[in-house]
């Protein structure tokens, strides 16, 4: 395993304590690497009006931007249950948004990687808005 995921994993496995589901007591932590080789880590922000949830996903995404960056060349999502944690819908949505063909999902636990695919894979024939 590269270094720069054992940071990530590093990052995301810390941050899970963090999150707050006190709703579906699933607790989910991501962390992105940009292009930049910056990391970003978010974790699910839940609310008592359930649909307002926050994603970690989301929340990794929305901590790159307050920084500047666009790019994503890996996202790291994991759960505290320790098993494969795939993003929903429309995080590959959000995160199909600040991709490149290139931009790998690793699906890990507290230690090592699970599944790794492409944004491609896990959303094919993605939404682009191109006016
Ligand atoms: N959740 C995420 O944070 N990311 C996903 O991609 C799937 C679902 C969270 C939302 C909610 O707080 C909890 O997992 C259960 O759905």
């Amino acid at each position: 395993m590269s270094n720069i995921i054992e940071q990530m994993i590093d990052h995301a496995h810390k941050a899970l304590p963090s999150a707050y589901a006190p709703y579906s007591k699933f607790k989910v932590a991501s962390c992105i690497c940009t292009d930049q080789n910056n990391l970003y880590t978010g974790v699910n922000v839940e609310n008592g009006s359930y649909g307002l949830t926050t994603c970690a996903e989301q929340s990794a995404i929305c901590n790159m931007i307050l920084e500047g960056e666009q790019r994503i060349k890996s996202i790291v999502v994991m759960s505290e249950n320790n098993l494969l944690c795939p993003p929903c819908g429309a995080c590959r949505q959000r995160i199909h948004e600040f991709s490149t063909p290139e931009t790998i999902v690793h699906l890990c636990n507290a230690t090592s990687v699970l599944q790794s695919l492409t944004i491609d894979e896990l959303l094919p024939l993605a939404f682009d808005f191109n006016p």
